[in-house]
């Protein structure tokens, strides 16, 4: 009999166990790079990615990894579809999902990615919404387990807009994984209790950035204007002024603390030059990562969804 197909539009949809186990595999993938030795698990599956927002690191991995896995990827902008004409959302998942194994989507609320999953037959994985950046925060989390071993009991500091969609996915990933989280912003800044409520008793909100990041095992910042927030950006730059990541700051965490970054980033806003191209930041390796996470998830809920359909 066949079951319903499932989607990964947040953390929760997968358990700790299938997290671990996208990490374990994604280090087999990335060996298999090293190595060049070819890996072929998405022969014959198609992959449709749908962007409603602007994307370089996303595209491009996600692509990379399907056709690296065998596999072959269709990239429709809304831009140029009947979805910028109207067409209604439903409409466009059903037919989307029957030519293809799985879907990436790239969009704004939360709403319009589960209502398109709705109406969808294939797995539909969120490749970034206001709400969350689900594949960014596996990989970070991975990133960090590569260099510091297990994030469980791990200290990690968050500076600057701490509600974007990386606060609030690293927010979520708190309680799931076990490490203690201080989100540093100013008043506004702060994700909402529909977030922080979840991880009561891993995250800890405060004002100042210095408070955060002392003894912390990880600093993170995200930029201070997200996508579909230009027009807030000058507010924006004057509320977060007080929060860049800097020299000084980085020299209040452990000494090998690491610097993280989903990029892209604006240098001397959110971030210095000297952290960001310094020698604790990991950015490029996790951006890097980004096409190892996403080989292991693709294959996971491509493969998972085929069982499950018989
Ligand atoms: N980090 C990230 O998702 O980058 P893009 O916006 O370039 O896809
Ligand atoms: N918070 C950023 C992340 C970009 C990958 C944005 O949504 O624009």
């Amino acid at each position: 009999m066949k079951s319903k197909k499932r989607d990964f539009l947040k953390l929760t949809d997968l358990t700790l166990d299938e997290h671990h186990g996208l990490f374990r595999r994604a280090a087999v993938l990335k060996q298999a790079r090293r190595e060049r030795r070819l890996v072929r698990t998405m022969a014959g599956r198609t992959l449709v990615m749908i962007f409603e927002k602007a994307s370089t690191r996303t595209r491009l991995s996600f692509e990379a990894a399907m056709l690296q896995l065998g596999g072959s990827c269709i990239d429709l902008s809304a831009s140029n579809s009947q979805m910028s004409r109207g067409e209604p959302l439903p409409d466009t998942a059903r037919v989307t999902g029957s030519y293809c194994d799985v879907v990436m989507m790239r969009t704004f609320a939360d709403a319009r990615i589960e209502e398109f999953a709705a109406h969808c037959a294939v797995p539909v994985i969120n490749g970034l919404t206001d709400g969350g950046h689900p594949v960014q925060i596996l990989t970070d989390l991975f990133t960090i387990e590569e260099k510091l071993g297990s994030v469980k009991g791990k200290t990690l500091a968050f500076i600057g807009d701490t509600a974007s969609n990386m606060g609030r996915s690293f927010t979520a990933a708190s309680s799931i994984f076990g490490f203690q989280l201080k989100l540093a912003s100013p008043g506004g800044y702060h994700p909402d209790d529909d977030v922080v409520v979840p991880a009561h008793g891993f995250v800890q909100l405060v004002n100042d950035p210095h408070e955060a990041v002392r003894g912390a095992d990880v600093v993170i910042t995200d930029v201070w204007t997200s996508m579909g927030q230009e027009a807030e950006s000058k507010k924006r730059l004057s509320d977060l002024h007080g929060y860049q990541v800097n020299d000084a700051l980085m020299k209040l965490a452990q000494p090998n603390a690491l610097f993280l970054h989903c990029l892209p980033a604006h240098r001397e806003e959110e971030v210095t030059a000297s952290v960001i191209d310094g020698p604790q930041s990991v950015v490029w390796d996790e951006a890097e990562n980004r096409l190892h996470l996403q080989k292991a998830l693709l294959e996971y809920m491509v493969i998972e969804n085929e069982k499950r359909q018989g």
